[in-house]
């Protein structure tokens, strides 16, 4: 199956991928490892970007993330490999669904009387009308496993789609934009075909790699203080279809906190992981606008094995207050041969 359209997410390594095959992969064949009989660990996967790069490429990836949309969306292009038969089919009966006013449109849309708006009034009642059926379908164990998560993360991503944001789910914005005003239509999160199983998990990742065994461990976790389950608490929300309390004018729900947003306790974060890591090669992307000095970060890897860089300088848009800028942002790979 293609791949499908994908989602806008702080820090994916999307457009990344060809800098990272190349460095990842001239890596191990310095060394004489074959990527294809490798385990490969993806310990903070976000939008499975990397993952889905080396699925194919490697033995058998293990993806993993804290976020639960996250670990959904590795369960579709993860996890899945075979082909769903019923996959179409079981979305045109999801178009067909008639409006739900649920838990997104209680607290999420205008005509829900909470004052946000993060999806129009329409588009909620479809997200609710949509992930009920999928309630109702798993509980009832008319689809499978597979079909559940491939359909979850067809309604996840597509809902993003339609977000009345200006990028991450911390504010709505005042009036619908124009791609918040498009009807959401349930487009399918195609995964790719695989010979191999491959996993997820829905971890810390420190507690993951304890577990897991692993040739490469792949880590590319926040760079800054900007936490995930705040920016992407709607995801979450869609994901889980949990009860939950929203919180004040942008309806936050409680999330949890990562040690690797922290100023005070990202250095000894990444210091305990890499000492209890089992994988002989550890990779780190990490750009230079991190809590994280490339030099802090080469001290610690120093400490851990045989350590080198490589980096990649790209050009991005950067938006502030006062107006968009061009700004170079120098994207680190910071490479550890365990000892
Ligand atoms: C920079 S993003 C990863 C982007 C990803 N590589 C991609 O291409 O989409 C960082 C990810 O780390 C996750 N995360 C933060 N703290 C974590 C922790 N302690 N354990 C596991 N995942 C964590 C976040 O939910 C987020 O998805």
């Amino acid at each position: 199956m293609g791949a499908s359209e994908p989602m806008n997410y702080i820090g994916s390594k999307l457009s990344l991928a060809p800098f990272l095959l190349k460095s990842i992969s001239g890596v191990l064949e310095a060394r004489g490892v074959v990527l294809s009989d490798c385990i490969f660990v993806d310990a903070f996967a976000g939008t499975c970007a990397v993952g889905r790069l080396f699925k194919n490429r490697v033995k058998q990836v293990i993806s993993n993330d804290q976020e639960f949309y996250s670990f959904v969306l590795a369960k579709n292009y993860i996890e899945n490999t075979t082909p769903l038969q019923r996959g179409t089919k079981l979305l045109r009966e999801l178009e067909k669904l008639p409006p739900l006013r649920g838990k997104i449109y209680t607290h999420y849309a205008l005509g829900g009387g909470q004052n946000r708006q993060y999806f129009s009034d329409a588009n909620a009642m479809k997200i609710d009308a949509v992930r009920a059926q999928l309630a109702h379908w798993n509980a009832q164990k008319s689809i499978s496993e597979n079909e559940f998560y491939f359909l979850l993360a067809s309604l996840l991503e597509s809902s993003d789609k339609v977000a009345n944001t200006a990028c991450v789910y911390g504010a709505f914005l005042k009036s619908l934009k124009k791609s918040a005003q498009k009807d959401l239509c349930v487009s399918p999160a195609h995964f790719d075909l695989s010979p191999n199983p491959h996993y997820a998990y829905h971890k810390d990742a420190q507690e993951l790699i304890a577990h897991v065994p692993a040739h490469i461990l792949y880590l590319d976790p926040p760079y800054n203080a900007r936490e995930y389950g705040a920016n992407y608490h709607l995801l979450n929300s869609i994901a889980l279809y949990d009860d939950f309390t929203p919180q004040g004018k942008t309806g936050l729900r409680d999330y949890q906190k990562s040690a690797w947003c922290k100023k005070n306790s990202v250095a000894e974060t990444l210091d305990m992981l890499l000492a209890s890591a089992q994988a002989q090669f550890i990779f780190l992307s990490y750009n230079n606008e991190g809590l994280l000095s490339p030099k802090q970060i080469a001290q610690i890897f120093n400490k851990h094995g045989k350590y080198s860089l490589r980096s990649h300088q790209h050009t991005r848009f950067k938006t502030n207050v006062y107006s968009p800028s061009l700004t170079t942002t120098i994207e680190y790979l910071h490479v550890l041969e365990k000892s």
